[in-house]
């Protein structure tokens, strides 16, 4: 095959989760919201960008991709706002958005946990106690049904290493905490909540004689590099995010030993039962490469984003490094699983780079195929733009960009250049006017 052609199975697909895009929703994030806690204190995710409503029309904008992979989630907040109570018109809503799409010819790549929990959780059964198992296996088993007879993949947790920094280390998302110990125990637990989802999916399959999905994670991954290259203390830390941020998580999953030694934020070596060998596939998402500075104080850390190639950052301010996407592509080998990407995209305000950009990555996913990297499809963020977590309406990560007064769906240059490789499966490069237009 040559250098520049898609194979004719590989898959083409868009990216979303719930809480971003459906609208409606109260839950852990929207509590933060008001609470003052995002970058913009007035920002909220509100309506966002009513997917849940507009859903069947909006089947038709993946279908006009040419794509036929969605991820989405479900939205734990919205099947069971109160604890131990189901909401029975929201698991049939999902249940008839997920028939749509594979109607449609869409095969629906589910996420069961996308960083937003109900209410209560945080309050009643945190991660970092046994009870967040009790309530999430619950959980887990309804969704194993909702599944029943469906054409699926699964990515079980999503980016378990943002939630857990995030939400658990530097207490800057929910639950809001900061404390080592209940880190690697939340971690620990999380492990164990992707167990006990796949083993709820798998017992129903088997239950129902329905084929098994391919059942996953999806994992953030940085290429982590020294801000100072000859400092040993920046090398260090490079090295020790590597192992922990980018691998810890796939390890356990892989070996079923967790094991993370950050000294100063977190430490702990627990074997899990059942998760060796527990997924099918190593679930990517891929953004960025990020410099790593020792300082002399706590947290003793800094990310900086450089733009180290003078290619401009994204307008997130994240460095436009494709090249890490094909050295994180080659370092997934040693899992020896196949390798969906799960997420990959850019933060592009004024619609001016986003082929470019896709053109670039995807150029590095078929090198890194051709030495031998089982990539089996590419799953874009986003479908369109959405609320994008602390910096809220910001940024533009969609393909569609969205009005939000009107909430027209606007086909853009890059829909057009997705749209065209998706379904020639032939790379070439984007035509030049995308950027003169959008200038
Ligand atoms: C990832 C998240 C996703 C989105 C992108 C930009 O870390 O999984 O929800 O916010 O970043």
């Amino acid at each position: 095959m040559s250098g520049d052609v898609f194979p004719a199975d590989f898959v083409f697909g868009v990216a979303t989760s719930a809480y971003q895009v459906e609208g409606g929703i109260e839950n852990d994030w929207s509590d933060w919201e008001r609470s003052g806690k995002c970058k913009d204190k007035a920002a909220r995710c509100g309506n966002s960008v009513e997917h849940w409503e507009r859903f069947f029309d909006d089947v038709q904008l993946i279908t006009r991709l040419g794509a036929t992979a969605y991820r989405l989630s479900i939205e734990w907040a919205r099947v069971e706002p109160k604890r131990g109570e189901w909401d029975e018109s929201a698991w049939s809503g999902y249940r008839a958005r997920l028939e749509a799409l594979v109607k449609a010819g869409i095969t629906p790549v589910v996420t069961l946990l996308h960083f937003t929990h109900p209410r209560w959780f945080h309050v009643e059964t945190p991660w970092h106690e046994k009870s967040s198992l009790v309530a999430w296996e619950r959980y887990a088993k309804r969704c194993a049904e909702l599944l029943d007879g469906l054409n699926v993949h699964i990515t079980t947790i999503n980016e378990p290493n943002v939630f857990l920094l995030g939400g658990y280390l530097a207490g800057m998302m929910p639950p809001g905490i900061a404390d080592g110990r209940k880190a690697f125990a939340a971690t620990a637990n999380l492990v164990r909540a992707h167990v006990i989802a796949r083993n709820a999916i798998l017992d129903r399959r088997r239950s129902t004689g329905v084929a098994a999905p391919q059942i996953g994670i999806a994992q953030n991954m940085l290429l982590f590099a020294p801000s100072r290259r000859w400092h040993p203390l920046d090398q260090a830390l490079t090295r020790l995010a590597e192992g922990n941020y980018n691998h810890g998580f796939l390890e356990a999953i892989s070996t079923g030993e967790l094991r993370l030694q950050m000294p100063g934020f977190t430490a702990g070596r627990e074997r899990i039962d059942g998760a060796a060998k527990s997924s099918d596939f190593t679930g990517l998402n891929y953004y960025s490469r990020t410099h790593l500075r020792f300082i002399a104080k706590a947290p003793w850390v800094q990310f900086e984003f450089l733009d180290r190639h003078a290619r401009g950052l994204t307008d997130i301010g994240w460095e436009w490094y494709p090249e890490g996407f094909g050295q994180i592509l080659h370092q997934l080998k040693r899992y020896q699983l196949p390798v969906w990407i799960t997420e990959n995209g850019l933060d592009d305000r004024r619609g001016a780079r986003r082929s470019q950009y896709l053109y670039e990555h995807w150029k590095e996913l078929l090198r890194a195929r051709a030495d031998g990297v089982d990539v089996r499809g590419y799953l874009h963020w986003s479908l369109m733009d959405n609320f994008e977590w602390l910096e809220a309406w910001g940024p533009r990560f969609g393909l569609y960009r969205v009005d939000r007064t009107t909430m027209n769906r606007e086909w853009t240059a890059a829909c057009e250049y997705f749209r065209s490789v998706a379904t020639t499966r032939r790379l070439t490069p984007p035509p030049a006017a995308e950027q003169k237009s959008a200038a």
